[in-house]
This record gives structure tokens, C-alpha cells and sequence, in this order.
């Protein structure tokens, strides 16, 4: 629309036809664009070439030459109604029009996968599923009594110091025992299995939990956890290192051992720290497992009697003589691991919050 106006130097019959031949040769080359474009360019209400053209030679045309100039200009705008009419008959480039040009690539689809938290996790439960041990699921918002209390962590005592705990807000009124918070581990998922199920028991509690730590390259405020939990009679002290044994050869590779450290926790007795050799050094010494040899890895123990207990004063407030957990009759053994730490040794991680970012180039590393 910015071309100018051609110049119309006289008004004779010559001149007349050489101008609108100059005109309709211009239309016909122009024609094989964009109709929408091309009939605005053309017969546009304000700025169209036709308004503009006739307008300006109409204007400084002497009165008989405007007779044949209206003529023209009519034929001419005639002209360009036929173009306009061919150029929206004729098909439009596949790519305007929805066709499917076949020399492009194709758009690859990536497909999901899981997240390397969720298949590590994924794996640790496999390996117990296959000792025949099934999964158990607890809340995340917890109960004082599930998180602390019957598990022999009694009110004010300061084992509760290891677990830093995210309290909710306005449960001052409640007795002690019902006072909500984050959970701190997936352990109350034992109280709440055992209160609902008599022995024999075995399960794989995996799940999130909550403490109040700051975060840093090992530590996150919320983190995964893999309780485990097996209660039969006869349950010994071996068959807690047999199982875990196993279970590491199976996570990590059959070249590894274990080693078991003595440990504090309040609902076992006694308690260890599981220790496997470096999967770095192969128990040579180096900078991951701090030149020891050994990687710790998860806490265990035989279950304290005071937690069946606590169980059982639960079970007798449905059933006053539930004796299924009598400690006479009935042993067990509950482990308790930590996901992320377990997925950094196996892909050599060295940041946890590699886990939380949703950096896909850390992400597209595990598909
Ligand atoms: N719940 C403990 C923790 O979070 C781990 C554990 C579980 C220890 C089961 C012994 C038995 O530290």
C-alpha cells in the first residue's frame, strides 16, 4: 500500500489505455498471494490501490475525460474481482491449509519415567515384596501418640531431640497424645499396622516425611524413608541380619558387606546401625566413606517390648483380652532407611537438591 501513484500525464484515448494496460498488467502479476491480502491492497475502503488511483486522477481529470477514466476504472475493478476469484479457488500451500507435508521430521514425544526417587524407592520395596512382605501406607499429618509416644518416645524426653519436628499450629488445647504434626519417620506406620492386624506381620512402609533441618547438600526438611517392619514368632536378631543382608546384596550388588554397629533407637532393643563396605573403594579407604571402608546406612533393631505394650493397650480398648502381642509369645524386628541417601550412593550424587529441582537436564539422565 506504500507504492505510489503512477503519474497520469494526459487524458487523451492513448494515454488512457497505456495506463490501465500498466494497471491490469499489475494486478495480474500480483495475484498469486494471499487472497485476503491481495483484495485489501486492491480494493481496500480507504487505502485501497483503486481508491487511491482513481481518486487522485478523477480529481485533476478535466470533465470529458471523466466518462472513459469511470469506464476503466470499473473494467479495472472488474479485473481484480476475477483475480480475487482464482486466487480463492486455487488450493493454498499445505502448510497454511492443515495438509500434511511428509518431508518434515517428525515431532518426537518423550515419554515419562519415573523419578530417580521414585524408582529407588520403587526397588527397595521390590526386594522386601519378594521375601513376601507387603506395603503399608500411613499419614503424613501424624498423631503425637503414632510419632512419639508409642514408640517409647515419652513426652519431654529428650530422644525427641534427634527428630526436630514441624508442630501444627493450635493443638494446645488437645491432650498431648493427639497433638498433630509432621510425621518424622515412617515408623508410626508399625503402631497403626500392628493395633490393626494381629502376627504374623511383615511390611514395607514407604513414604515422606518431615523434620525441621536446614537444608544443605545432605540434609532436606522433607525427605523419603522405607520402614520396615516383620513380627512372627521366633523372630531372632539373625534372621534382622540375614533379611538386611540380603537386602543390601540385592541394592547394591552381591560384592557388598554388612556390618552391624550398636545403636540407640527407643522402640528397639537392642539396636544397630547397618554399615555396608564401600561400593567406591570396595573397603579400600576413600573420600566418600571418609577413608572408614564402610557407608552407614540405615538403622535397625529387635522391637522393644514397651512398644508391643503400647500396642496392646490400643488392641484392648476394641477387644479387652487381645493377648496377640504378647511379648512371651511374639518377637519381631523393624528397620528404617533413608531413599535419597541410598539413591546418592547408588548414581553418585552429591547434592540432595539435585532431587527437588525439576532440572530436566539431571532428570533425562535416569530415562
Ligand atoms: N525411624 C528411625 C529414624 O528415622 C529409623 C529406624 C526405623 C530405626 C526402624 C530402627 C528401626 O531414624
Amino acid at each position: 500500500m506504500n507504492e505510489t501513484i503512477p503519474q497520469l500525464r494526459s487524458y487523451d484515448e492513448l494515454s488512457l489505455d497505456a495506463a490501465f494496460v500498466t494497471l491490469a498488467e499489475e494486478v495480474r502479476t500480483a495475484g498469486s498471494g494471499d487472497p485476503e491480502t491481495f483484495r485489501l491492497h486492491w480494493l481496500g475502503r480507504k487505502q485501497g490501490r483503486l481508491k487511491l488511483i482513481s481518486d487522485a486522477w478523477l480529481k485533476s481529470a478535466p470533465a470529458e475525460a471523466r466518462k472513459p477514466l469511470g469506464i476503466r476504472f470499473n473494467q479495472l475493478k472488474q479485473q481484480i474481482e476475477e483475480a480475487l476469484a482464482v486466487a480463492a479457488a486455487a488450493p493454498s500451500a499445505p502448510a497454511t491449509k492443515g495438509g500434511i507435508d511428509i518431508s518434515l521430521p517428525g515431532s518426537v514425544r518423550a515419554p515419562g519415567i519415573p523419578h530417580p526417587l521414585l524408582k529407588t524407592m520403587n526397588e527397595i520395596v521390590a526386594v522386601f515384596h519378594h521375601l513376601g512382605y507387603s506395603t503399608a501406607l500411613g499419614p503424613q499429618v501424624e498423631s503425637d501418640f503414632y510419632n512419639f509416644e508409642a514408640l517409647n518416645f515419652p513426652p519431654n524426653h529428650p530422644a525427641r531431640d534427634t527428630q526436630d519436628t514441624l508442630l501444627l499450629a493450635g493443638q494446645q488445647a488437645k491432650p498431648s497424645r493427639d497433638r498433630l504434626l509432621m510425621r518424622t519417620h515412617t515408623s508410626p506406620v508399625q503402631i497403626r499396622s500392628m493395633v490393626a492386624q494381629a502376627p504374623p506381620i511383615r511390611i514395607v512402609v514407604p513414604g515422606k516425611v518431615h523434620r525441621n533441618d536446614a537444608a544443605d547438600t545432605t540434609h532436606s526438611p522433607i525427605f523419603h524413608q522405607v520402614e520396615g517392619l516383620c513380627v512372627d514368632t521366633n523372630i531372632t536378631f539373625s534372621d534382622l541380619k540375614g533379611t538386611l543382608d540380603h537386602a543390601m546384596k540385592a541394592l547394591f550388588g552381591s560384592g557388598v558387606k554388612t556390618r552391624f554397629f550398636p545403636s540407640f533407637f527407643p522402640f528397639t532393643e537392642p539396636s544397630a546401625d547397618v554399615q555396608i563396605s564401600c561400593i567406591f573403594c570396595s573397603g579400600a579407604g576413600c573420600r566418600r566413606c571418609k577413608h572408614s571402608g564402610w557407608i552407614e546406612l540405615l538403622g535397625c533393631g529387635m522391637v522393644d517390648p514397651t512398644v508391643f505394650a503400647s500396642v496392646t493397650a490400643e488392641r484392648r480398648k476394641l477387644n479387652p483380652s487381645d493377648d496377640a502381642y504378647n511379648p512371651a509369645k511374639i518377637t519381631g524386628f523393624a528397620f528404617g532407611m533413608g531413599v535419597e541417601r541410598i539413591a546418592m550412593i547408588q548414581h553418585g550424587i552429591s547434592d540432595i537438591g539435585h532431587f527437588y529441582s525439576g532440572d530436566m537436564r539431571f532428570l533425562e539422565q535416569f530415562a
